[in-house]
């Protein structure tokens, strides 16, 4: 697997990248390094001035596997969109670095980022807001076909076409707007137009927290055939453990701009490390009514800190119930505690 060695020895990410294992496994398609992304928050009407920043994504990493789903899981807020967006280059990170296949994005030039952005889509939230209302359906999904130059004419509608189908809508509504298509048809467009340019990896921010829970189903299940039918890797983010124990091999779970725990999904439902995982789970419904009668509740109170000053130490210590004097002292390392398991907490288990 190639490699983009960065210039200097003393840049930070040099040191980083020869650090870590994962970057020559040769199974990934993307590492994330040390991943930053602050906005400036700034003052002054004529004159302004940088007077803090919303911290985000405050430094995480992770890999994803070549054909795996990797669940992004956390509250409104904890900064899931701005990692996707991050990754993708739609934001320029503020430091870290991203590699997928091997080449460093946070590097690239133009042209070079345009070609690797075909290999690279976004499924959004919501459907109807990502979908431009007064272009009609064949030029939505065209569009990204003619950008990359890949199809015109009657290539171009054939091949609309084709990815109607694929998505399961019907080839002949290309003339049809977006208004006309009910809201679970809708994220099939979207799927249909980041499908169009063949990419390799996907990140689907919350594609299904905007639909009608009978649809929900039907949308995952189609991601998770066109998965295997085009061996597409995902990241998928929701903002509960529900939605991404079906379709997830792993779990990332984040909280205020920072992963604090990721396994194997089995071993983050069954085993999971982390308070604030612990406190997501328990929300999740368990289909055997004795199991969930005998099960603790853990009720998270108060909501997601400001990610602009974030509490010291364990950001989770405001609202954790195993707090203890070193968690508001000392930030937590993020350990690999068993195989393939890392979390961040000082006291991490049951
Ligand atoms: N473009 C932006 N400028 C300033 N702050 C932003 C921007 N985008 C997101 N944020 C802030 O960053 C934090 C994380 O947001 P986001 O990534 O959308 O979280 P999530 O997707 O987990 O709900 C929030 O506090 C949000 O207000
Ligand atoms: S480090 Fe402390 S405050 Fe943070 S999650 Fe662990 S026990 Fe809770
Ligand atoms: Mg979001």
């Amino acid at each position: 697997m190639a490699v983009t060695t960065p210039t200097k020895p003393a840049d930070p990410d040099y040191v980083r990248l020869r650090s870590t294992a994962t970057v020559d496994s040769g199974k990934n398609l993307l590492d994330v390094k040390a991943l930053k992304m602050h906005f400036p928050l700034t003052q002054g009407i004529i004159f302004q001035r940088q007077v803090g920043a919303v911290r985000a994504v405050d430094g995480i990493d992770f890999f994803v596997e070549k054909g795996e789903t990797l669940g992004l899981v956390g509250e409104s807020g904890c900064g899931k969109s701005t990692t996707g967006r991050a990754i993708l280059q739609l934001y320029k990170p503020t430091a870290g670095a991203v590699l997928f296949d091997g080449v460093e994005l946070t590097k690239l030039g133009g042209e070079a980022m345009r070609k690797m952005r075909r290999r690279m889509q976004m499924i959004f939230q919501d459907p109807y807001a990502s979908l431009n209302p007064r272009m009609t359906v064949g030029n939505i999904i065209g569009e990204p076909l003619e950008v990359h130059d890949l199809a015109r004419g009657k290539e171009k509608t054939e091949r609309v076409q084709e990815l109607l189908r694929v998505v399961g809508l019907n080839p002949y509504f290309t003339n049809r707007y977006p208004h006309e298509f009910s809201g679970g048809q809708r994220q099939r467009i979207g799927i249909a137009r980041a499908l169009a340019v063949e990419p390799e990896f996907i990140v689907c921010d919350e594609p299904i927290s905007a639909l009608d829970v009978s649809i929900q189903a039907q949308v995952i299940n189609l991601l998770e055939e066109l998965q295997d039918r085009f061996k597409l890797t995902y990241l998928f983010i929701a903002h509960d453990l529900s939605v991404v124990r079906h379709i997830s091999d792993r779990v990332a779970v984040m909280y205020l701009g920072k992963i604090v725990e990721l396994a194997d999904r089995v071993d983050l439902y069954e085993r999971p490390l982390h308070p604030y995982s612990q406190a997501l789970l328990s929300a999740v419904p368990i289909p055997d009514p004795a199991v969930e009668s005998k099960r603790k509740r853990i009720i998270l109170t108060g909501d997601v800190p400001s990610p602009v000053n974030p509490p010291s130490g364990c950001r989770f210590h405001t609202r954790c119930w195993k707090a203890q004097q070193i968690c508001s002292e000392v930030d937590p390392e993020f350990i690999e505690h068993e195989p393939r398991h890392w979390a961040a907490c000082h006291f991490p288990g049951a």
